[in-house]
């Protein structure tokens, strides 16, 4: 059968080895197990060495999807890479995995949708795919936030995670192949200043008065963004099963982005769908930004937990603010 559908021929995913618990965090800032299960959900994270930089997590995720999809770098045509904290401004850091990947053929270029990106990155490699361009696509979310991260400051700190995962991105090849069934993006630029890196860009270029008022640290306006990240990831959600014609009861499994487990809860008891059918992992990587969707495809495959054909909802919203989802028929 011929057909210009997109499949996810193989995923991937990796955090570093390193575990940082609630308890590990109580002796960094003035905060406590209690104060972080019970407002996030979050129990642990990982961090990733001193010389790991996202590249090399990413690197680590996409050998996974490779291996997974049987397939050799040097049949990529393209990879993505969906990052806010990349090894540099620029190059991008998909250029960097390409080079360790040996992918030779592939063009690279990384993107910038905070917490989205991986929902971003998926949706353009499947337009790449449908409008004939490439045949095999690496996208990859790769995040060291933990080198972004304030750590004097507990409205931050204990929200974030290393970790990264990859997906290979192909054509669909036969009838009982999977396949991206549909996709929905927003952004809305209006909240630009709730959740953002503002220091070391043109805006404010690096000096010594950026890094001494910490302009180079990830900072976040909690309070407003949980509320306009409950209403957003609703929005995509409703809006993605409209696309597809699908209901809530047609999905197999929802992954919304790990950021806070109340977050998802209020997404959750809006559309009425049982716990069984949500994956949560936040307790152990928190929030891992543009990863978090992956790394769960990543697990709840691996883990035997949905079947082929069975279809997968992934939902995110992140810094911008950008939104977005994406239905996977496994
Ligand atoms: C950050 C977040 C957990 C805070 O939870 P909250 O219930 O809204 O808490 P508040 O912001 O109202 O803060 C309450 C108090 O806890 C304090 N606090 C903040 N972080 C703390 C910590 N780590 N430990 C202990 N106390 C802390 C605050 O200073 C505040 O104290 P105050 O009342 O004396 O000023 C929550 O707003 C959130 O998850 N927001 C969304 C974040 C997110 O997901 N971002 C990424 C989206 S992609």
């Amino acid at each position: 059968m011929s057909s210009n559908k997109a499949s996810i021929l193989g995923i991937g995913s990796y955090v570093p080895d390193k575990i940082l618990t609630n308890l590990d965090l109580e002796k960094i800032v003035d905060t406590s197990d209690e104060w972080i299960t019970s407002r996030t959900g979050i129990k642990e994270r990982r961090i990733a060495d001193d010389n790991q930089a996202a590249s090399d997590l990413g690197y680590e995720s996409a050998k996974r999807a490779l291996k997974d999809a049987k397939m050799n770098a040097s049949e990529l045509d393209l990879i993505i890479v969906a990052t806010i904290s990349p090894d540099m401004i620029f190059p991008a850091t998909a250029c960097i995995i390409q080079e360790k990947l040996g992918a030779k053929n592939a063009a690279a270029f990384d993107m910038s949708a905070a917490c989205t990106g991986f929902i971003y990155a998926i949706t353009t490699a499947k337009m790449f795919i449908e409008a004939g361009m490439y045949n095999n696509i690496l996208v990859i979310a790769t995040e060291a936030l933990s080198k972004f991260v304030d750590w004097e400051d507990r409205n931050t700190c204990v929200l974030f995670g290393d970790g990264s995962g990859a997906a290979v991105v192909g054509k669909k090849k036969s009838a009982k192949q999977g396949y991206i069934i549909d996709s929905c993006l927003s952004a809305n630029g209006l909240y630009v200043d709730l959740l953002k890196t503002p220091g070391g860009g043109s805006r404010y270029p690096a000096s010594k008065q950026t890094v001494k008022d910490k302009m180079h640290y990830l900072k976040m306006s909690g309070n407003e963004v949980f509320k306009l990240a409950v209403q957003s990831m609703l929005e995509a959600t409703f809006e993605v099963l409209e696309k597809a014609k699908l209901k809530p009861e047609d999905i197999a499994c929802f992954i919304p982005h790990q950021a806070n487990i109340r977050i998802i809860q209020a997404i959750q008891k809006r559309l009425k769908v049982p716990d069984e059918k949500v994956y949560i992992n936040v307790d152990k990587y928190g929030n891992t930004s543009a990863a978090t969707v992956i790394i769960a495809l990543d697990e709840i495959v691996k883990q035997g937990l949905v079947k082929k054909g069975d279809k997968v909802l992934l939902v995110a919203f992140g810094g911008g603010f950008t939104w977005g989802a994406t239905i996977i028929q496994l």
